[in-house]
């Protein structure tokens, strides 16, 4: 039986009509660049998230940079992040010229661990405090950080707060949507998330008029009026094609965030059946929604042993993340080392992400476990 990791041509086949008659109208239309599907899919993400307002960009790492820039994040700024996750998180930080500093995370959930956010913060200099300015959260795998006391530091220390909700579309802290949460809300479209364009998009949410349009204008060259530069932006534009495919799949999102949970729901009780529960951790699920971008596991030895057995089967499984960013090459001038970010480090090593995609059957979900097991026993 073969497993895939994702498996988004059987996604294809149920919307496949729908896409193709709004795909024509835009061939006919010409209308490439933003545009009409561009607005009506930041209304709907809006309303989906929560928020005032949201703006299609080019993709989530876009997302991320301009929302920097719209901060006045630059050089010689301090921005507070998780060294556990996707590279473009911390890409974006420095592209601005800025520094991140890393905090380790919690190690059920893999987000940014608020205490320790909080010795993080203890442990800086005077100067190095007055030029912190951001902290920006991951809601890794699809399960939103603790945002409470994150907000609560960023008051504490006057800090804008932006989301990467890039794997989270539609997750939840205590009834608040992701992205609704902080100053700004950075989605991605990349096919493989949640919510997948048939290409690179994303989209910022945020609830400040004043960030809107500064957002606005910076996603096109900073200009405005057109040919008039107050500001240097860029082309972080979204296109029609991509957002009226993601407007059409929203419509379903729930749908295939309820078979996605189904599936982890799945996954615990054949785990638990098989007695494996013990011998491997299930994902930490806090009361808040979690919409499983992800299903990881934690395996205590022989994580690459196992990889490499379910991948023999025709499982597909990857490792999100082998390399915690602040042990990345490029970030060596950081002059962190190995040991710095122990939670971090740890999951690096012993994780392991298995198929939760909606069209999974019953008899695949029993296929993974049935291997795993099997590894065990011999
Ligand atoms: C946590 C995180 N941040 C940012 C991004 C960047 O999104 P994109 O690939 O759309 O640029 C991703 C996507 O892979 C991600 O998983």
């Amino acid at each position: 039986m073969k497993v895939p990791l994702l498996d988004l041509k059987a996604q294809y086949k149920t919307i496949k009509k729908e896409i193709l008659k709004k795909t024509e109208e835009i061939y006919e239309s010409q209308y490439f660049i933003l545009g009409p599907n561009v607005t009506d899919l930041e209304k709907d993400i809006a309303a989906y998230c929560n928020t005032k307002h949201a703006l299609g960009v080019s993709s989530g790492t876009d997302a991320l940079l301009i929302s920097l820039l719209t901060a006045d994040i630059g050089p010689g700024d301090l921005v507070l992040t998780t060294p556990y996750t996707f590279f473009a998180t911390i890409g974006s930080i420095s592209r601005t010229g800025a520094t991140p500093v890393f905090s380790d995370i919690d190690k059920g959930t893999f987000n940014i661990s608020p205490e320790k956010l909080q010795k993080t913060i203890d442990s800086m200099s005077e100067t190095d405090l007055s030029n912190l300015k951001a902290i920006m959260p991951v809601h890794l795998y699809g399960q939103c950080a603790d945002m409470d006391p994150i907000c609560e530091i960023a008051e504490k220390y006057n800090l804008v707060i932006i989301e990467d909700a890039a794997q989270a579309i539609g997750s939840e802290y205590k009834g608040k949507r992701a992205g609704s949460i902080g100053d700004f809300g950075c989605f991605s479209f990349f096919p493989s998330k949640n919510l997948g364009a048939f290409g690179d998009g994303g989209i910022v949410t945020a609830n400040s008029d004043h960030n809107i349009e500064k957002l606005r204008k910076l996603r096109n060259h900073g200009s405005h009026p057109k040919y008039y530069h107050k500001m240097i932006g860029g082309n972080f534009r979204l296109d029609a094609l991509q957002a009226a495919i993601v407007s059409i799949k929203l419509k379903y999102l729930d749908t295939w965030t309820k078979s996605r949970q189904e599936n982890a729901g799945k996954y615990r009780e054949l785990f638990n059946n098989a007695g494996l529960d013990t011998a491997i951790s299930l994902p930490v699920e806090r009361e808040d929604r979690h919409i499983y971008n992800q299903f990881i596991i934690s395996i205590p030895s022989k994580r690459d042993e196992l990889r490499e057995f379910l991948t023999d089967a025709g499982i597909g499984v990857e490792i999100y993340y082998p390399v915690p960013m602040h042990l990345q090459e490029c970030f060596k001038e950081l002059n962190y080392e190995k040991g710095d970010m122990p939670v971090a480090e740890h999951a690096a090593l012993h994780t392991l992400a298995l198929p939760i995609y909606p069209e999974l059957t019953e008899d695949q979900l029993e296929y993974v476990v049935n291997k795993i097991k099997e590894f065990y026993s011999k």
